[in-house]
């Protein structure tokens, strides 16, 4: 072989190495890209929130299954157009209601709001909560839930 021919072929082995260098960094940056968008997409479907014990996770999903979320936001964050009041920070917080009083949002308050949501309007709401028979199981669990979202996490619930 002459010496033309054989820095041709290195020429060509160069080449032929550096294209696979860029597919192989492009082949990586797809992967990357891929494994970025699932993790960002997994933590949208599973909505921002702090983390929940079992029985708020239950709650939570009994308040999608029953289409309370329509109205109060999929992370309990209020529905649009002023549909429903957040659950967000609801518990322990003082509630005024259509008549002008007031009343802290302790459990018993929630239980009635869910179970007779008639029983008293919350003020700024022209619109009514549905009645609904709601199994108590699904109650409790959506009340637990509602006061998850008041603290910053399942283990500083307490009376719960
Ligand atoms: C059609 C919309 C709608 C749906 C569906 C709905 N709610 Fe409501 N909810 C409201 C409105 C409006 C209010 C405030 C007026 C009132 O007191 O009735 C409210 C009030 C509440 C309150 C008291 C909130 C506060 O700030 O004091 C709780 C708790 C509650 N809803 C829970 C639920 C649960 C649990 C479900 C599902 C089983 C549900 N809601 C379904 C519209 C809705």
């Amino acid at each position: 072989m002459s010496d033309r021919a054989r820095r041709n072929k290195a020429a060509q082995q160069r080449a032929r190495n550096v294209r696979r260098a860029l597919i192989g960094g492009l082949a990586l940056v797809t992967v990357l890209a891929v494994v970025v968008v699932a993790v960002a997409s997994r933590g949208d479907s599973e909505a921002s929130g702090p983390p929940l014990s079992e029985l708020g996770q239950a709650g939570k999903d009994a308040a999608v299954r029953r289409s309370c979320v329509g109205c109060h936001g999929r992370a309990g964050e209020g529905g649009a157009g002023n549909s429903g009041p957040k659950w967000v920070g609801l518990y322990g917080s003082t509630v005024t209601l259509d008549d002008g009083t007031t009343v802290v949002a302790d459990r018993d308050y929630l239980i009635e709001a869910i179970v007779d949501p008639h029983a008293k309007q919350v003020a700024g709401y022209r619109q009514k909560m549905p009645v609904d028979s709601i199994p108590e199981a699904d109650v409790l669990a959506i009340v637990q839930y509602i006061q998850e979202l008041a603290t910053p996490g399942p283990t500083a619930v307490s009376g719960a």
